[in-house]
């Protein structure tokens, strides 16, 4: 049955641990894998060589991927992305452009302030493209579009497998903007096919360091404060890091753009506050090293998430070192994403946490 552990302690786990056979189900709406080339998208309204520009709108961890694709549709298909918080967009009544596109993300397809902005952007006129897990939901029903996440029923409170899915699906969707707008070079769109096909085997190899991770959480769950700070497409992914840090285990987290730690965080960064730096290799993570290498010279622990090519900028400090399997950048925060939920995981589960159930918070929120 759909809602059975298995051999998991929790859902979060087996949800985590999902996440191969996920990707590779929901690749196949992407790609045709034996030709290797973009699937044509389903009916669209409108045709992104059209577009000005595009709106992304969630909540959560579903804002977070949206946050994430912000850099794939402005790098690949030259888009200009504004991400809104559903809660403060409905609200804000921001001026909507007709014949634009606005993009919903939730697992859920219920949310209460996804579905009102939802509704707002259909009355300014907008085309509208739900992305959701469950394609019965009142998002998926009322969008001019639903695209699936194809990951399965997700019963943890925190989401996984459904954030690791939209980013995938998000970045299928900035590719096929890039193809129809001319922005993208064919030899570089098929460079990114090939490594998406190969994403779920990342996947898979990066919960093979299962252990690891497990092993370095015993210095997140010594602490009270947690810093998570990345640069580029690595910034959302510290934020969803810190996000699932203090749902679960109720440890104060704060994920950072790395560029922003001399403009206040530093002043909190001591010996008792580890910081997670997220810098798989990319034309960034050299900036980010240096933020490193200035938390680690005020005493913080430091837990460097990246990739082989990245490993030296570590040992010199002494810090923690993950090592990820190495892929395109362009994919490499879908990556990463997995082991910042690893880590919120291991360090939950030795504080005693029920991290299927956190305090105080829902699977999903119809209220406001
Ligand atoms: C709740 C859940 C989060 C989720 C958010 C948005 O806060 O605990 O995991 O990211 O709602 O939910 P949605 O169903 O719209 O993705």
């Amino acid at each position: 049955t759909t809602a059975d552990k298995g051999p998991f302690r929790h859902f979060m786990l087996k949800e985590i641990h999902e996440q191969p056979e996920g990707l590779s189900r929901v690749i196949g709406t992407i790609l045709d894998r034996p030709s290797m080339s973009l699937l044509p998208p389903p009916a669209l309204p409108f045709r992104f060589s059209d577009l000005k520009q595009v709106s992304i709108v969630g909540c959560g961890t579903a804002y977070l991927a949206g946050a994430t694709a912000k850099y794939w549709f402005e790098r690949f298909a030259r888009l200009p992305v504004q991400v809104e918080i559903a809660s403060e967009m409905r609200y804000r009544e921001p001026p909507l452009d007709p014949g634009e596109l606005a993009l919903f993300i939730s697992q859920s397809g219920e949310t209460a302030d996804t579905l009102a902005a939802l509704r707002y952007c259909r009355a300014a006129d907008q085309h509208v493209i739900a992305v959701v897990n469950v394609p019965q939901s009142s998002i998926a029903r009322e969008a001019d579009v639903a695209l699936p996440l194809m990951c399965g029923p997700e019963i943890g409170v925190a989401s996984t497998k459904a954030f690791t899915a939209q980013l995938t699906v998000l970045l299928g969707l900035a590719l096929q903007a890039a193809r129809d707008r001319g922005t993208i070079e064919q030899e570089r769109l098929d460079s990114l096919l090939e490594a998406l096909c190969r994403l779920p085997a990342a996947i898979s190899a990066t919960l093979e360091l299962d252990d690891e991770l497990k092993g370095v959480s015993r210095v997140l769950a010594r602490a009270r404060n947690v810093l998570f700070l990345g640069r580029g497409l690595h910034y959302p992914i510290a934020l969803e890091g810190a996000l699932k840090l203090k749902e679960i285990s109720y440890i104060h987290a704060e994920g950072y753009a790395a560029g922003e730690l001399k403009h206040g965080p530093i002043a909190l960064v001591e010996e008792a506050v580890p910081v997670v730096v997220l810098a798989p290799s990319d034309e960034l993570s050299e900036k980010t090293f240096s933020n490193m290498q200035e938390v680690a010279a005020r005493g913080a622990p430091v837990i460097l998430v990246t990739d082989e090519a990245g490993r030296s900028a570590g040992t010199a400090l002494g810090a923690h070192i993950l090592t990820l399997p190495t892929t395109d950048p362009a994919l490499s925060p879908i990556i990463s994403a997995v082991a910042v939920q690893l880590l919120a995981y291991h360090t939950a589960t030795q504080l005693g946490a029920d991290v299927d159930q956190p305090r105080n918070l829902a699977k999903s929120v119809t209220v406001e």
